[in-house]
């Protein structure tokens, strides 16, 4: 598989942690949620890679053509899903940006049922939640019992909502690295990884 050369920037601090889980694990699959140069090292590294643009704004229709053009060469293994948000969807997600992450997601079902859709189409071996809307706890809910590797970064940011992340018992959770934050849940059968982390 071809190589690309790849230069990171902070909005990627996530990726030493990345790279110490993709030493062990060696994913072959992953789903992103939230596009963006760090999209490269997943394409880099992976024969399937689904990216789900979360739109709330204007602006991210630009971005997604953006990253479509960026990555235009590596279309044939990466499909990406520029998914138009509710307007409900969008709303609480500006609640969450301001500090108040609804105590009940009235879009959890428009959530769930985007993901229905998804995980038909992909078992990824990672989900890497960094999306640009802010319900990222209710993503990395909706993520157990999907892949055995759940990621996500900006987990020292609260208004992420990760406080409301309730982990099964089969999973556990490791903190990789301090910074914006960057965390795993795993499954408790990866014990290689687990160890290798801890
Ligand atoms: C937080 S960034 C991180 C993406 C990727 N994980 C990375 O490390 O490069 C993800 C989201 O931020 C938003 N975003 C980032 N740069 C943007 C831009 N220039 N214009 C619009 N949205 C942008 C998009 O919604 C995107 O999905």
């Amino acid at each position: 598989m071809e190589t690309i050369s790849f230069d990171y920037n902070a909005f990627q601090e996530w990726i030493p942690a990345a790279e110490r889980v993709f030493a062990v694990a060696r994913p072959r699959s992953v789903l992103e949620h939230g596009l963006g140069n760090g999209t490269k090292f997943f394409l880099d590294r992976c024969h399937r890679v689904v990216s789900i643009e979360w739109m709330v704004k204007p602006e991210h229709t630009k971005w997604v053509q953006t990253c479509q053009q960026m990555f235009q060469d590596h279309q044939l293994r990466w499909t990406i899903i520029p998914y138009a948000c509710s307007g409900l969807l969008a709303t609480e997600d500006e609640m969450a940006r301001i500090g108040r992450y609804p105590e009940i997601l009235r879009c959890r079902s428009e959530i769930d049922e985007v993901l229905a859709s998804v995980y038909q189409d992909i078992s990824p071996d990672v989900i890497f939640v960094d999306a640009g809307i802010h319900l990222r706890g209710t993503l990395v809910q909706a993520s157990f019992d999907h892949a055995p590797i759940i990621l996500a970064h900006d987990t020292n940011i609260p208004v992420y909502g990760w406080a409301r992340i309730d982990v099964p018992n089969h999973y556990v959770c490791l903190k990789l690295a301090e910074g914006l934050g960057t965390t795993a849940w795993i499954e408790k059968s990866q014990t290689e990884l687990i160890h290798a982390l801890s």
